[in-house]
């Protein structure tokens, strides 16, 4: 069996470590934020480029908080992708803006640039590119229409730790980026966690605020805040995993190239890396036309894969109110049809990566490489 992510392996891989870290949180009894938080939101800022990082209890709430932080709101509207995870546009909703979908760009699985503009009303307040499955969307291109049109960025950086844009990490080009740790991250916690990023010390002092029912001062709320601190044991089992994740996004870029090789000229469609992006490959994915007979031909040979995801956020039941339809975005409603998520994580051996490519070949009758 190859599963698509293989969280025991790298547990058995920095166990002694991982335990001593946990071990250390139960003694000191430091639980919710705490020193080890606090060193987790230094160290991570350094590593995305930026001056301040806040923990939070999860990606979702570092999206809120960020959205809450620029001071979007009722009325407002924010342009962002349907080809993404839920919660980019949930937590949209969450403040009372309103989502406002463009189409991606079939190569990057990114928003579409060259749509943004005219998807821009005199509600429009900020733009929340998403950079899935661990590729950057194109920042230039955002940045520049955001300025020129007085708008806050705030980047979805959930999938892309450590992901690069002509040298800049995820996270450090717009107002503010907003991470996930969910286990099966790049970058996972052992629960939830998130973080923001940014270099804005009054979004940084607002977000700490918000995160912690809107007090500087125990039981002094200056603002209507929530509970969404850190957990400790987050902080302290982040810092041991951000020490190996450049080892760790290394081995994944270096297994994408390999599948590069092994699937070469067989039918589907690779992903595709833009001139400006350093890849991580939080997800391989894949296209194929014909997805669940691929899927169904490697699940006999227990390889498990994965749909990222099998239904564009538009097409959602539980956003119908924002009155999309069917038809309304039609390269992200393709993607949908087509992708499928290969196994990729640091540990895989080169066997594995060997038998996922022989048998993806053997399923779309491509003659073995
Ligand atoms: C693109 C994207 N945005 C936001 C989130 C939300 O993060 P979390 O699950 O930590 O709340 C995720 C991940 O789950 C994600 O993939």
């Amino acid at each position: 069996m190859i599963p698509l992510l293989d969280l025991k392996a790298q547990y058995r891989a920095i166990k002694s470590e991982l335990d001593a870290a946990a071990i250390q949180v139960l003694e000191n009894a430091q639980f919710i934020l705490g020193p080890e938080v606090a060193a987790f939101e230094e160290e991570f800022a350094r590593y995305c480029g930026t001056s301040e990082a806040i923990g939070v209890n999860s990606g979702t709430s570092a999206l809120h908080l960020a959205l809450l932080a620029g001071g979007v709101g009722p009325g407002d509207e924010v342009i962002t992708t349907p080809f993404t995870f839920v919660a980019s546009a949930a937590t949209i909703v969450y403040t009372g803006a309103r989502p406002v979908f463009v189409d991606i760009d079939p190569a990057s699985f990114n928003l579409d640039v060259s749509l943004i503009e005219r998807a821009i009303t005199p509600r429009t307040k900020a733009i929340m590119p998403v950079h899935l499955f661990g590729q950057m969307a194109d920042m230039d291109a955002v940045m520049d229409i955001a300025r020129r049109h007085g708008l806050l960025v705030i980047e979805d950086a959930a999938q892309a730790h450590g992901a690069e844009y002509k040298g800049r990490r995820a996270g450090s080009i717009g107002q503010m980026g907003c991470f996930s740790f969910y286990p099966g991250k790049n970058l996972g916690a052992a629960g939830e966690g998130g973080a923001v990023v940014t270099g804005n010390a009054g979004y940084a002092r607002k977000i700490r605020m918000l995160r912690d029912w809107g007090a500087e001062r125990k039981y002094v709320h200056q603002i209507k805040g929530y509970n969404y601190r850190m957990e400790g044991m987050q902080g302290a089992i982040l810092r041991v995993k951000l020490r190996h994740l450049e080892t760790w996004t290394l081995a994944r870029r270096a297994h994408a190239a390999r599948y590069g090789e092994l699937l070469a000229g067989c039918g589907v469609t690779l992903p595709e890396v833009m001139p400006h992006a350093r890849h991580v490959y939080t997800v391989y994915n894949i296209r194929a036309a014909n997805r669940e007979s691929l899927r169904d031909a490697l699940a006999q040979r227990e390889i498990q894969t994965g749909i990222h995801y099998p239904m564009p956020v538009h097409l959602q039941p539980a956003y119908a109110d924002l009155g999309y339809v069917q038809g309304d975005f039609p390269v992200a409603e393709q993607a949908s049809a087509q992708v499928l998520a290969l196994p990729l994580y640091p540990e895989m051996s080169a066997e594995q990566l060997e038998e996922v490519a022989a048998a993806v070949r053997s399923a779309v009758g491509a003659p073995v490489a």
